[in-house]
């Protein structure tokens, strides 16, 4: 069995965006820049949020919180969004989830620029992701494609099972490693929670575990050699643990790697990749809005 480390290619991926941001501060004045807004005082996204801003300053991109009260009206928050759209030192717009209860996600994803939607949540990155062509691909999916490249695990004529169907990680990485192109072409299939699902987890080359419950994939769900990505989060409780807690993923680790030729650990596997695709969109929005290659 191999790990898959995803600490190692992230910082990788930073380091090669910091030496092309280096090379064009050398060239121009103008710099890549990410705006984030977080709304209202949920813990675990100011962590994320300061976690990815800086992400972005230690690549040499301008980032910049923007914190607004939790009690900000919708009409607002979207006013605040359509300025950061026209503004030109921002190329990357992100609004941290979720958002408190008044205010409509959709509406909001809907208003970001789809050029500066960093997220590539905007439902035309999500459509052109869809029908294949180039978009803002979403973080954490990419980033697990990513992983795929690097690590020259091929996709192509491979079954993946992707276990989750959410609009953030299970419905696009399917999309994704779908396509008929390099580093895809895969035969998918999308399975959940919802049936016994392991007479298809049993069939997988890869597996993708997304659907957030804690150990749920165990070794008699998978056959021997397969590729196992696993891109749960999960908080347990553990006594032993300074917080009271530990983080685990979907994928019962000690038993599942025991028959796994490749695997992702929790944390440091899939984890680190989806900041560092994030400093990456924030760069691909850079150059096409800038028209700098
Ligand atoms: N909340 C949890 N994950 C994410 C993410 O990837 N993007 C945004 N905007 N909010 C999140």
């Amino acid at each position: 069995m191999a790990m898959i480390d995803g600490k190692a290619v992230a910082a990788e991926i930073r380091s090669e965006l910091k030496e092309n941001i280096d090379k064009l501060k050398s060239i121009s004045n103008k710099i890549p820049g990410l705006v984030t807004i977080i709304v209202g005082e949920n813990p675990a996204s100011k962590v994320y949020v300061n976690m990815k801003s800086k992400a972005c300053t230690e690549v040499g991109m301008k980032s910049k919180i923007e914190e607004l009260s939790a009690d900000i009206s919708e009409e607002e928050l979207l006013s605040i969004v359509k300025s950061y759209n026209n503004n030109p030192e921002y190329h990357g717009i992100l609004v941290q989830l979720p958002l408190p209860s008044h205010i409509s996600e959709d509406k909001v994803i809907e208003t970001i620029a789809v050029e500066k939607d960093v997220d590539g949540f905007h439902p035309i990155n999500t459509g052109n992701l869809m029908i294949g062509k180039d978009s803002l691909l979403p973080c954490t999916p990419n980033g697990v494609v990513e992983l795929l490249k690097r690590y020259k695990i091929e996709t192509s004529g491979k079954h993946v099972v992707v276990v989750g169907r959410s609009n953030i990680v299970g419905k696009p990485v399917a999309n994704m490693l779908v396509q008929k192109k390099e580093g895809a072409n895969a035969i998918v299939t999308i399975c959940h929670s919802a049936s016994d699902i392991t007479q298809y987890t049993k069939q997988a080359d890869i597996l993708i575990a997304a659907m957030g419950r804690p150990g749920f994939i165990t070794a008699e769900m998978v056959k021997e050699g397969v590729v196992v990505i696993d891109v749960g989060v999960n908080r347990v409780d553990d006594s032993g643990a300074k917080k009271g807690y530990r983080i685990v993923g979907d994928v019962d680790y000690d038993t599942v790697s025991a028959k796994a030729s490749y695997i992702t650990p929790v944390p440091g596997g899939v984890g680190p990749m989806t900041i560092a695709m994030l400093l990456v969109n924030t760069y691909k929005a850079f150059q096409k809005i800038e028209n700098i290659n």
